[in-house]
């Protein structure tokens, strides 16, 4: 299947490690030119000089989710440059909490950096898109706002947001050629999930390996996804062929999320 990414172009937040730098450098891989954007340029750096020859080219960018100015500054140079065709939604996960411990100051600071600038810059990247009448915009967030996970309230409310202002921007859009999406990782293996396993293993007294294990053991498939399974529903989503997919959730959790 050819998806027709040659002569796009993305912009992948959170891509300096985890599930946004496998989608960067997936998107890389089948030809995009990859803007990819973290605080951390360096390690943007590491992996895009790794990837194999006959990639797209990648662009480290700086960019702090946390800093309007700089969410601006970076709308700026990519509108004047004409703005991008792909857009991948992707942040830092916020730290573990029980609902009742979770204060008011973290849900305004989390909601701001998860929610609201993400919101804001995708509104400011869609004027291009809508132009050209094409256009993909997707964002992770988590099985969570399916099922959601024990002691990490701010992610199943915050991301259940996000599901509402992506399925309500898609219905806005969809007939000037923009599909918009989210996708539910489930349990796929990234340096925040063994921070996950490390936390769970120190208030539980019982080792990294054990945990790990028993949430392994918690998903059919019988093991975590790897960041390139990940990525590449999100590369398909992103490409030409994907069309007339818009408005929806998509899971990739080897069928952890028990409902359907
Ligand atoms: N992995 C999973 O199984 C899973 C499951 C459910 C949900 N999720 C969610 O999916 C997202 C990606 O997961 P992951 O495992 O890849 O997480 P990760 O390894 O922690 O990667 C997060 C990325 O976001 C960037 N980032 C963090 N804060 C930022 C800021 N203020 N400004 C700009 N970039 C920022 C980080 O780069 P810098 O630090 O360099 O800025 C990094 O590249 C997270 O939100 C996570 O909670 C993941």
């Amino acid at each position: 299947m050819k998806l027709g990414l040659e002569n796009k172009t993305a912009l992948v937040l959170g891509a300096s490690r985890g599930l946004g730098a496998a989608i960067a450098a997936g998107l890389a891989q089948e030809g995009a030119t990859v803007f990819a954007a973290a605080r951390s340029v360096d390690k943007i750096e590491t992996w895009a000089n790794a990837l194999p020859q006959g990639a797209g080219p990648v662009m480290p960018t700086q960019l702090d989710l946390g800093d309007l100015a700089s969410i601006d500054d970076l709308c700026d140079r990519l509108l004047a440059k004409g703005g991008v065709d792909i857009l991948i939604n992707n942040t830092g996960g916020p730290p573990p909490a029980a609902a009742l411990d979770a204060s008011r100051t973290d849900w305004l600071a989390q909601f701001e950096t998860m929610a609201a600038n993400l919101f804001h810059l995708t509104g400011r990247l869609l004027p291009p898109m809508r132009t050209k009448n094409w256009g993909r915009i997707i964002t992770l967030t988590s099985s969570g706002v399916e099922q959601p996970i024990p002691r990490l309230a701010l992610s199943n409310g915050i991301r259940s947001a996000i599901v509402g202002w992506s399925k309500t921007l898609a219905e806005e859009v969809a007939a000037d050629g923009v599909t918009v999406n989210v996708l539910l990782p489930g349990r796929i293996h990234t340096q925040r999930v063994d921070e996950l396993d490390a936390n769970a293993a120190k208030r539980s007294e019982r080792s990294v390996a054990d945990v790990a294990a028993a949430s392994a053991a918690g998903i059919p498939v019988g093991r975590y996804g790897r960041p390139e399974e990940f990525a590449d529903v999100a590369v398909f989503l992103a490409s030409e062929r994907a069309s007339y997919v818009t408005g929806s959730k998509i899971r990739v959790d080897g069928g952890a999320i028990r409902g359907v």
